[in-house]
């Protein structure tokens, strides 16, 4: 917590709100945003292109957050975003996003997304498979509508040297493997396919990564895998997108680089390696999702009841848990929690923060210290912007929070909190059987 993030009352901030002022209008659990975090993180992203003179494209993975306001704060920005299914095709449709900067992702795209997808004219289809590519292919062409396609490329880096690397390796469900040919294939196919247009090789190597190497290691896979379809195949793809995954910090124990870090590692060496294989220079794409939102958002929840186990451990429970933060349970992510009244108070007690739904493992945090407490006072889990909200469900029933985004000392509502009647609008009552005689 920066001492900018305090205001005088030493309340915490977000986006220059008082957070306890956000509690009470919008009530708890509640997601909250710094949009102006966000567009700063663009901001440094664009520059580390702009000082490398290297032509580019951000393209926010929206799955990380996506609501319609969302999307329109990312319109606004003047960047890219991609998809992965037709829902969040939609809500980029809702929010009026220029479809034109859409990038479509997915290992199992049905035919109804296909043509939703092709209905919208997005920008770009990034295809994952040979049964994708057969169905753009007879799709394009029943419909004599030409697309803009880049080809998913598993690279094959190990993920035994590099365990960090969870989704790039040989043994993967996504894209098409480099090292037993079928991406030589897939390249040969699309280049032939009379509506698509291959323009560019994608590939995205895992999520939440410190390290610069796998990235380097990727940018010099593909380059020598570029110079090598030149001269085999003729083809020479003008966009390198490098996916996203650039790791950020939940707790003190993570000491992640600057997400920019990676990007301008990333930039030098493909300076370098086409320059070595005397290839031309490649427009560079990245597909940041986790960096763009995780550190921006917070997650404002009140606190109830509490459990002390003399000698084993103190339970404070808050009113949400595992179904508006699902990643404590499913990877064991770390977080880190602040009492919204003064963060700056001293510790007092090692409490575990518990959720409210119905299983020992809806545990938000293990062991953390904090100032004395009392129920009603409010806790901010920080850094929950990255795949809490977008990965939210109604387990136990519970609504889903509601979303609010702050900046300049403004507040603004962009998703409604869920009602119990939400709950059971789609529900219908069990039929009454017809009497048979
Ligand atoms: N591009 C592609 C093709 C991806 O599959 C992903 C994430 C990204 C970009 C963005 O990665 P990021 O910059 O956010 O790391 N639910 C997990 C993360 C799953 C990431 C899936 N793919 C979590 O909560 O940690």
């Amino acid at each position: 917590i920066s001492a900018a993030a305090l205001n005088a009352a030493h309340h915490l901030t977000v986006g220059g709100v008082d957070t306890l002022a956000l509690a009470k209008q919008y009530q708890t659990p509640l997601y909250v945003y710094d949009t102006g975090a966000i567009r700063a993180e663009i901001a440094a992203f664009k520059q580390v292109f702009e000082t490398n003179r290297v032509k580019y494209q951000i393209s926010y993975a929206s799955k990380a957050f996506a609501t319609v306001a969302m999307y329109q704060l990312i319109a606004q920005e003047g960047i890219h975003c991609d998809v992965v299914s037709g829902g969040e095709l939609y809500t980029a449709q809702q929010a009026g996003f220029p479809m034109e900067r859409v990038s479509f992702h997915g290992n199992n795209k049905s035919v109804a997304e296909l043509s939703m997808a092709l209905d919208a004219g997005v920008g770009c289809i990034i295809v994952d498979n040979f049964y994708e590519l057969n169905l753009l292919t007879q799709l394009t062409t029943e419909r004599q509508q030409m697309t803009t396609v880049m080809l998913r490329i598993a690279p094959g880096i190990s993920a035994h040297t590099h365990d960090y690397i969870s989704t790039g390796q040989e043994d993967s469900k996504f894209g098409f493997d480099l090292n037993s040919g079928q991406a030589d294939e897939a390249v040969k196919r699309a280049l032939g396919a009379p509506y698509l247009d291959l323009v560019g090789i994608h590939c995205h190597i895992g999520s939440q990564i410190f390290e610069l190497n796998g990235f380097e290691m990727i940018v010099d896979k593909l380059v020598g895998v570029f110079a090598r379809w030149q001269t085999e195949l003729g083809f020479y793809p003008q966009i390198m997108n490098v996916g996203g995954g650039f790791g950020v910090k939940y707790t003190a124990e993570d000491q992640p680089l600057e997400p920019t870090a990676f990007v301008d590692a990333i930039l030098k060496e493909t300076i370098a390696q086409t320059q070595a294989h005397h290839v031309p220079m490649l427009e560079v794409w990245i597909e940041p999702g986790r960096s763009l939102v995780a550190t921006a958002g917070m997650t404002l929840y009140t606190l109830g009841a509490s459990k002390d186990i003399p000698g084993i451990r103190k339970y404070l429970a808050v009113d949400g848990g595992m179904g508006d933060n699902i990643r404590p349970a499913l990877y064991e992510a770390k977080y880190e929690a602040v009492l919204a009244k003064d963060p700056t108070l001293p510790a007092k007690q090692v409490v575990s923060i518990a959720g409210k739904y119905c299983e020992s493992g809806d545990m938000l945090i293990w062991n953390q210290q904090l100032p004395a407490t009392q129920p009603g006072d409010v806790l901010a889990v920080l850094d929950t912007g990255a795949y809490g909200y977008s990965m939210a469900s109604n387990y136990n029933r519970n609504p889903r929070p509601a979303v609010v985004f702050c900046e300049n000392g403004q507040s603004q509502l962009v998703v409604q909190r869920e009602s119990y009647a939400d709950l059971t609008r789609l529900d219908l009552p069990l039929a009454v059987p017809e009497k048979t005689e």
